[in-house]
């Protein structure tokens, strides 16, 4: 049987690369920091029989259709909403990502950032270096709410949501969650409570989004749901961009409907300079940096690269997306190693 061709839109981390070079033809986007344009990659994967993707590369029906052979999408990233899954699906083609191995690192990233907003770490900073600390220590210089007796609404429950829980539960803070599920296992062992999103966002003092991007979520913090939220309450971000509406972000931060934000990710990514968001001075911009621990991009380019082998070899990839795939296209007709 002829060596499988695959796709790798960009230079990862090893061992992922090495893995794959091991039994496959790869054929690579030599950058560490482009994507492939839309054209080299409608190019690119026309003979190939696995892509690995990056959540900068739009996997849709027109980038399947130039790809006959084509068998497995291995994305390395936790979501995969710029992959369409129904048409992946539809076309027996195995889809599979990196959750896991990436839920310490976000959650650890999540918990500074609410500890930077509330006590106005970047702030300090800037006053130092601008030259602005030019009086004596006085009481009511750059203080912020203390994180205990506060209110923490964690809004997804998945792995990342949990691992904020836990990591929250040591800082004296009670806690809701909202999920579409309730999570009565987790509840048994952490101190958490669940509560519909309108409750989490009238009574928190801090929201932390976690959920994936669906068309359900799209939008799913707007103007409506800002307005419900305390004035001396913080929004963080480290899920999807587009779960909240940016316009009405702005709004709420510059009319001051709550105290500040500290977000990860964005509708528009890169973020220009010039955004509205980048005039704010309530708000910490970060760019999609929450999963960049060097052990975790280690470990996505390892379940990246496994993922993508175990199709070719016809076996259980470790983490599936799209389990319906195995009735329209059975692993064993994938097999090619
Ligand atoms: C993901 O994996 O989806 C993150 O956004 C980047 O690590």
């Amino acid at each position: 049987m002829p060596r499988p061709k695959v796709y790798v839109t960009r230079i990862i981390p090893e061992p992922g690369l090495s893995m794959i070079k091991e039994c496959c033809d790869v054929e690579i986007h030599n950058s560490k920091e482009w994507p492939p344009s839309r054209e080299e990659l409608i190019e690119k994967v026309r003979d190939k029989d696995g892509l690995l993707c990056l959540l900068t590369d739009k996997i849709d029906a027109e980038v399947m259709d130039a790809a006959p052979n084509l068998k497995v999408i291995s994305t390395y990233s936790v979501g995969f909403d710029h992959i369409d899954i129904k048409e992946a699906t539809k076309r027996g083609i195995y889809v599979t990502h990196t959750p896991g191995v990436l839920t310490d690192a976000v959650a650890e990233f999540t918990v500074g950032l609410i500890f930077a907003i509330t006590r106005r770490i970047l702030e300090a900073d800037k006053i130092i270096r601008s030259g602005e600390w030019n009086k004596p220590w006085n009481p009511f210089f750059l203080v912020g709410p203390e994180l205990k007796g506060k209110t923490v609404g964690i809004v997804g429950f998945g792995r990342i949501g949990v691992a904020v829980a836990k990591r929250l539960s040591s800082f004296g803070v009670k806690m809701l969650y909202y999920d579409i599920s309730r999570r009565w296992d987790i509840e048994s062992i952490l101190d958490v409570e669940y509560a519909d999103l309108e409750r989490i966002l009238k009574e928190s003092d801090i929201v932390t989004l976690h959920v994936p991007l669906t068309k359900g979520t799209y939008h799913l913090i707007g103007e409506k749901e800002l307005k419900m939220m305390k004035e001396t309450a913080y929004l963080i971000n480290t899920a999807r961009g587009p779960v909240v509406d940016t316009e009405a972000l702005v709004k709420a931060l510059k009319e001051k409907w709550i105290a500040g934000a500290a977000l990860d990710v964005f509708e528009q990514e890169p973020l220009p300079a010039d955004h509205p968001l980048t005039k704010l001075d309530n708000v910490i911009l970060t760019p999609h940096i929450a999963s960049a621990t060097i052990e975790a991009r280690r470990r996505m380019a390892e379940l990246a690269a496994k993922n993508l082998i175990a199709v070719l070899k016809g076996e259980m990839p470790p983490a599936l997306v799209n389990k319906e795939v195995l009735k329209v296209r059975p692993l064993e007709q994938v097999k090619m190693i």
